[in-house]
Formats: C-alpha cells, sequence, structure tokens
C-alpha cells in the first residue's frame, strides 16, 4: 500500500527532516583523520537527544547505533566502531534516520576525511551527489518511479562509475521503511507513477569499479565485492503539484 501524505503531515516530515540534516552537519564537522566513526556516532546520538526526537535505526532489527559509517569499500550500514580511526584520504558515508511525533526522515552523505582525497573519489561523490539531484527533479505527479531509477543510472555511468542493484531507496513516512521501492537503475516511463503526497527516500549507491555488493559478517555492513570505493547519498523528498520539495534539506 502507498501513503499519500497530506500538507499538514508533510510539515511534520519536514520537522523530522530538519532534525536529521542538523545531526549530519554536526557529524560531517567532526570528520577528521584519527577521528573514530564512534566519535560520530555519539555526536550524532547527544544531537538528536538535544533537538528532542529519537533515532530511527538504533534498534531497527537490532541494529546496534543511530549512524551508520560507511568507509572507502563499504557501501552502506557501516556500524560505529571505536577501533575504526578515519584516515586522510578516506571517504565517509554518513547515513541517519530520525522519528519526530511518529514522521521518519533518513539521509545520507559521503565527504572527504582531510583536505586531500585522490580526483578519483572526488569525482565519485560529486557525480553520486549529482545523480541525486538528477533522481531528485524527476519526482513529480504523472512520473514514475522507473524516471527516478533511469535517472540516477543515466548520470553515473556517463561517468564510467556504476550503480549497486542489491540495495534500494524506498517510501517513508510514519515508518522508515514503505512502500515503493525505489532502484537507482531502471527505464523512463516504468514502473508506479508518482502521485500527490508520496515521500521517497532516494538513496543512490555508486561504485568506482564493479557494482556487486556482498554483507560482511556482522550482517550488515554492506561492501563492494571487488574492494572498489563507493559513495552513498540520500534525501527525503515529496511529491508537490509544484517542485519537488527535499524535506531532508
Ligand atoms: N538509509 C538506510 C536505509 O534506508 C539505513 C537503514 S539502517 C538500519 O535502509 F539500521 F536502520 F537498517
Ligand atoms: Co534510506
Amino acid at each position: 500500500m502507498i501513503v499519500c501524505k497530506s500538507a499538514a503531515e508533510l510539515e511534520k516530515m519536514r520537522a523530522s527532516g530538519r532534525i536529521v540534516r542538523q545531526v549530519l552537519d554536526a557529524a560531517v564537522a567532526l570528520v577528521a583523520p584519527g577521528v573514530s566513526t564512534m566519535d560520530l556516532e555519539r555526536a550524532a546520538e547527544k544531537k538528536i537527544e538535544e533537538l528532542g526526537a529519537k533515532p530511527a535505526f538504533k534498534g531497527y532489527y537490532d541494529y546496534p547505533c543511530v549512524l551508520c559509517t560507511s568507509v572507502n569499500n563499504e557501501i552502506i550500514h557501516g556500524i560505529p566502531s571505536e577501533k575504526r580511526r578515519l584516515q586522510a584520504g578516506d571517504i565517509v558515508s554518513i547515513d541517519c534516520g530520525v522519528v519526530l511525533e511518529g514522521y521518519y526522515s533518513d539521509s545520507a552523505v559521503t565527504v572527504a576525511v582531510g583536505s586531500e582525497i585522490s580526483p578519483e573519489l572526488k569525482k565519485l561523490l560529486e557525480v553520486t551527489r549529482a545523480s541525486l539531484d538528477c533522481a531528485i527533479a524527476k519526482v513529480r505527479i504523472g512520473n514514475t518511479v522507473g524516471d527516478v531509477g533511469a535517472a540516477v543510472q543515466q548520470h553515473v555511468e556517463a561517468h564510467g562509475f556504476n550503480v549497486v542493484r542489491e540495495f534500494v531507496g524506498h517510501g517513508i513516512g510514519t515508518r522508515l521503511h514503505e512502500e515503493p521501492q525505489v532502484p537507482n537503475y531502471g527505464t523512463a516511463g516504468h514502473g508506479m507513477r508518482l502521485r500527490e503526497g508520496m515521500v521517497l527516500a532516494i538513496e543512490p549507491m555508486v561504485t568506482a569499479g564493479k557494482p556487486q555488493a556482498r554483507v560482511l559478517d556482522d550482517k550488515w555492513t554492506a561492501v563492494t565485492e571487488d574492494g572498489s570505493y563507493s559513495a552513498h547519498f540520500e534525501h527525503c523528498v515529496a511529491v508537490t503539484r509544484g517542485e519537488p520539495l527535499i524535506l531532508t534539506a
């Protein structure tokens, strides 16, 4: 079942989205060589509480943390750890979800550690970030989920990178994961038609090498099979009568 949200509900989701943005900003501000991913987790947990929200990920299928922190070849769902110290030249995806007054929001960014990452990694971050913008531009009444996925895929592949197929974006609202699934690949004009009030969490996961993923023995961390680096960005976006409304901006 697809749940369309009223204007009042979108307002609540916007409030939730603003909090997730502030939490991510706080975590990103700490990213530096020598900082552990658990340092980011602690800062995020404190910020969520300060802002009066609840974490969406902690306890979800027994996930242990408020953030996912995925470094280098890790695609998504990396678990923060005291032992994982960021190094200059790394990239780290920080993914956070919160719930406020029953409404969920979910967003992710990937950033460089230190001021010098390789030109190839810089391009990976830029292309992944831009592929999300391409997808967001398709979030309009009458377009389809296939239009969204095709927009990501075309942008990514045109720049020589690949999209991960094993994980997809999702609807979001009073639950973290709602229908529909939102793949980062597809055919324009195919799939479910977008209607006013639908909210999509769009989350391109892009690899610099082959797109295949596998999950580590911790049962969470998804890594590239070939060890190539991966980037991930995510926004929650509402379908409106006008422009796409980015709830996690
Ligand atoms: N953004 C991710 C997702 O939508 C994060 C989920 S982590 C989990 O699946 F722990 F909550 F599963
Ligand atoms: Co998500």
